[in-house]
């Protein structure tokens, strides 16, 4: 890795990349209109990192009304819906600027005051990662994901 790592909102032109990223990282995948309507919607949140002119990694959110798990009442609440970063790029701090630029963002254009995200219990790495933005565990959704494995809801104020 030469080229310095630009962390900046996605565009429509990157969705092929960030699928790409997406399919290669995670068991989780979605549609191609999925991932358009979240940009389409919520993508002053929709953060890529690119390195060398290419997409290595992405965090796409949305913005839902609800009960906060850790602020009372109905609330915006952020969610992070899916993170990744590509293999050969990891551990280089480029999870940790995307979501910085996630929830920063999240908080100025859309008013959100609270962040939560599912992640697998086995999931040390995204874990670690959360934990270290200040993201605490609210919740344990037992079988939450196709194979059987559990979620951790974790979520931050913001
Ligand atoms: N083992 C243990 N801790 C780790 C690891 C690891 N392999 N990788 C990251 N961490 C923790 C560490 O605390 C690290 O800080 P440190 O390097 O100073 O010790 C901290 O996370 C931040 O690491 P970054 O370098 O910022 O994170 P990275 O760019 O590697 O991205 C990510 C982390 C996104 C979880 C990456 O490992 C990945 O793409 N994994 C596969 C996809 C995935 O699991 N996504 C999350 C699913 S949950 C969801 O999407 C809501
Ligand atoms: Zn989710």
């Amino acid at each position: 890795m030469n080229g310095d790592i630009i962390i900046r909102e996605a565009t429509e032109e990157d969705l092929q990349n960030v699928i790409e990223v997406n399919l290669i990282s995670l068991p989780e995948h979605y549609i191609h209109d999925f991932w358009l309507d979240h940009l389409r919607a919520w993508g002053k949140a929709f953060i890529v990192a690119e390195v060398d002119n290419r997409i290595v990694g992405y965090v796409m959110c949305r913005v839902e009304s609800g009960i906060g798990f850790l602020r009372r009442g109905l609330i915006k609440l952020g969610h992070i819906v899916s993170i990744a970063v590509l293999p050969n790029y990891r551990r280089r701090g480029i999870g940790t600027m995307m979501m910085f630029k996630s929830l920063e963002r999240l908080k100025e254009y859309y008013n959100v005051n609270e962040v939560y995200l599912e992640v697998r219990v086995g999931n040390i790495p995204a874990i670690n990662l959360y934990e270290k933005l200040g993201f605490k565990k609210v919740k344990l959704i037992k079988h939450y994901y196709l194979d059987g494995e559990d979620a951790f809801v974790m979520a931050k104020t913001v």
